[in-house]
């Protein structure tokens, strides 16, 4: 590669720039819009507990598998693919990646939009105070089914992320998720002890914390990894493409223990806050819970009321949300942009604002499906898509990385890579043996039951 070809590349600042970043892509509406639903949707304290070992057993494996792939050829998924097994079919999977990065983008910008209206909602006052359940539903339908708002919304956040990844990566993408990232942090544990001081706080915290082992099955396994891989932005090259600027010097290891920690915990925090509040707010009947995918925008307005200073608390955690969301999707496009600067020789503007135009284009079904457009809604267009490109997909991505990792290119040189850093690799035992056996006997079996689980 020449130097100004390298130049254009960038690398991250330090090691906890990438941290930062990294954690900056790993953390957002996975964690805070989409865990909750999942939890919901799938038995509540079992999924978590099954999501739990799903993070420490597979989705840290393969966070290192990434990186390692990353960092050692300093490419984008497809060119990183193609530099290791040179004229292979192996460069499919990394179109997969760029395919998967510009599907999830187009929905999960929709649900971004969401969250600018609600800053806007939020800021004009509509959550003033007492937040019913009712009124808080209506609200969210409402305000889904309103097409132009909608679009507008999806509009501005693909054109801001196209904006900021147009800048390139340390200019754009460093210097933002540096600053915003702790404080939402601080923020969503604030509202976590809140939420757990409510008068009927219990029941939803034993829904949450408390497994029913009876309710574990191959359902709650496949949903749990999948989000496991959407949290932690893995299956699509993501995490490759991040591990392409990390400097030889750096620890491996530990970048990647520090972003699946970091990401479990806002999760985490986030069910705090959702559970506690849903359970504890007149009008809802625990047995009848059924999640809808608005879940997050019916519930933080309603404990947000119930703070001190709830309008300045409101607006605050809607900017921070979107913060999160949109260092969330401009790593979904910088997997795309990378490809095109770095195959197809590009300029990044020129490759950013492409994809973005895409992406917004296609989120446009997705963005009308939740009362916008009949036909759309009875379809669940966007639920489908995220199935697809949020689960399947991305499981099936990062099934491929491991096969890839231990038969194509060999465990000796990805151990090698890692030790680059000059580290002490105390898991190395079980990443082997996770990465050979335990990760892709388990993704495998999933899928082969993936009919029956979804219907
Ligand atoms: N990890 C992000 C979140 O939890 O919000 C979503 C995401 C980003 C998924 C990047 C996949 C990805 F490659």
């Amino acid at each position: 590669m020449s130097s100004a070809d390298m130049k254009d590349r960038g690398k991250w600042g330090s090691k906890i720039a990438f941290i930062f970043a990294a954690s900056g892509s790993a953390i957002g509406l996975g964690n805070i819009w989409r865990f909750p639903i999942m939890v919901g949707l799938n038995g509540g304290a079992i999924f978590v507990f099954v999501y739990i070992l799903a993070i420490f057993f597979i989705g840290f494996t393969i966070m290192l598998a990434e990186l390692t792939i990353g960092r050692h050829t300093q490419k984008n998924p497809v060119g990183a693919f193609e530099a290791i097994k040179p004229r292979t079919p192996w460069k499919l999977v990394g179109y997969l990646g760029v395919m998967t990065g510009v599907g999830i983008l187009s929905y999960y910008s929709v649900v971004a939009g969401w969250a600018m209206g609600y800053l806007y909602k939020t800021a004009a006052g509509v959550f003033r105070g007492e937040v019913t359940w009712e009124l808080s539903q209506e609200t969210f339908a409402r305000f889904a089914a309103s097409p132009a708002e909608i679009l507008l919304c999806l509009f501005i956040v693909i054109g801001v992320t196209t904006l900021v990844v147009s800048g390139g990566v340390r200019g754009g993408i460093e210097r933002f998720a540096k600053v915003l990232m702790p404080l939402l942090f601080v923020l969503i544990a604030f509202l976590a002890v809140r939420a757990l001081t409510l008068p009927g706080a219990g029941t939803g915290i034993s829904f949450y914390l408390r497994p029913e082992f009876e309710k574990l099955n191959t359902k709650v396994i496949f949903f749990a990894l999948g989000q496991s891989f959407f949290s932690l932005s893995l299956g699509m090259g993501t995490m490759l493409t991040y591990g392409s600027y990390i400097s030889k010097r750096d620890n491996l290891v530990s970048s990647a223990g520090w972003v699946c920690f970091s990401d479990t915990l806002v999760a985490f925090l986030a069910g705090i806050v959702v559970f506690p509040t849903l359970f504890a707010t007149p009008g809802l009947h625990p047995e009848q819970f059924q999640p809808s995918i608005g879940l997050m925008f019916q519930v933080f307005p309603i404990v947000i009321s119930k703070i001190p200073g709830g309008y300045i608390f409101g607006v605050l955690f809607f900017i921070l949300l979107i913060v999160a969301a949109l260092t969330s999707t401009i790593s979904l496009l910088e997997v795309p942009t990378a490809f095109l600067i770095d195959e197809k020789k590009w300029r990044r503007k020129t490759a950013a604002v492409v994809i973005g135009v895409f992406s917004f284009v296609l989120g446009i079904p997705s963005a009308l499906s939740v009362g916008g457009s009949q036909a759309l809604s009875k379809f669940n267009f966007l639920g489908k898509m995220d199935l697809v490109f949020g689960n399947i997909l991305l499981a099936a991505g990062a099934l491929l990385i491991c096969i890839f990792l231990v038969y194509a290119w060999g465990i000796a040189k990805a151990l090698a890579e890692i030790a680059s850093g000059n580290i002490r690799f105390r898991l190395k035992p079980l990443w082997v043996f996770n990465l050979k056996f335990l990760a892709p006997l388990t993704i495998i079996i999933i899928l082969i039951f993936i009919k029956t689980i979804t219907g």
